[in-house]
């Protein structure tokens, strides 16, 4: 039985006739949203063929099945990184679980750097495009014809219309711009950062653009937030760590909380 099948058979046998219209994947210092879920049913990654075994501090490791208002959403509490195996696709069985239980939806939510000074430490970025050239396609390998995505869209504008709707119908300020995707775990030095402005970056990260491609491949409509944890190297004093990141996630991510619940609250 492939990783995919035992994984669905675990989740049908967890939560029968369970469809998903919505799949959620909670970035570092996000795991919050879970609270927020009615109904939920936790499932330990362990528990689930292909899903990644966490290895970073602030990563959950677990699937929760559940509802927010009236949707029906998957979230997944915790990702692969490129920089923790050395693979990119890691989060390709994951997806295609989702998506086979229905989702057509994803919403994806890292912490970020911002390289823009007035969206610092604190706010939320909806990434509207991204940069992808630091590290190998999660599709190499893939055969057939749909390994080609067409990436000329990979944020669909109908969601971010919505999440940038929401966040104004509560008073939050919601940047967008455009993600650069860096392999890590080091952080960038200020010199990257610098050409990476000239490249048009306005956020950089170690996350989301593997799983975005992997995502529009299935056909997902994909939507993407940053939580803005600190404002990129060379940019201010402070020195960057994931202890740093994980602290300054906390601000943001009660807004990001308040944004996602009340566009679950309001679509269907
Ligand atoms: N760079 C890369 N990844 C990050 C950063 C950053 O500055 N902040 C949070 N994740």
């Amino acid at each position: 039985m492939s990783n995919i099948d035992a994984a669905l058979a675990v989740i049908a046998q967890k939560a029968p006739g369970f469809s998903v219209d919505v799949a959620l994947v909670l970035g570092s210092g996000l795991g919050g949203v879970v609270d927020a879920v009615s109904d939920a049913i936790t499932i330990d990654y362990a528990d689930l063929p292909g899903f990644p075994k966490p290895t970073v501090v602030g990563h959950g490791g677990q699937l929760v099945l559940g509802r927010i208002g009236a949707v029906s959403v998957a979230v997944m509490q915790g990702r692969a990184h490129y920089y923790e195996h050395g693979r990119s696709d890691l989060m390709a069985e994951p997806l295609e679980v989702l998506r086979k239980l229905g989702a057509d939806r994803l919403i994806l939510t890292n912490a970020a750097g911002s390289l823009v000074a007035e969206a610092g430490p604190g706010n939320l970025m909806l990434i509207t495009d991204h940069i992808s050239l630091f590290g190998p396609n999660p599709l190499i390998g893939y055969h057939g014809a749909d390994r080609f995505v067409d990436m000329n869209a990979p944020y669909d504008p109908e969601i971010g219309a919505g999440l940038h709707h929401t966040a104004a119908e509560l008073g939050i300020a919601l940047f967008e711009g455009t993600y650069v995707w860096c392999t890590g775990p080091s952080f960038e030095t200020p010199a990257e950062i610098r050409a990476l402005r000239v490249m048009g970056a306005d956020a950089v990260g170690m996350s989301t653009v593997p799983e975005n491609i992997l995502a529009r491949r299935l056909g997902f409509r994909v939507a993407a937030v940053s939580n803005i944890t600190n404002l990129a190297a060379g940019m201010s004093a402070t020195a960057l760590s994931h202890e740093q990141t994980l602290e300054m996630a906390k601000e943001g991510s009660a807004n990001l909380i308040r944004i996602l619940l009340r566009y679950f609250a309001q679509s269907q």
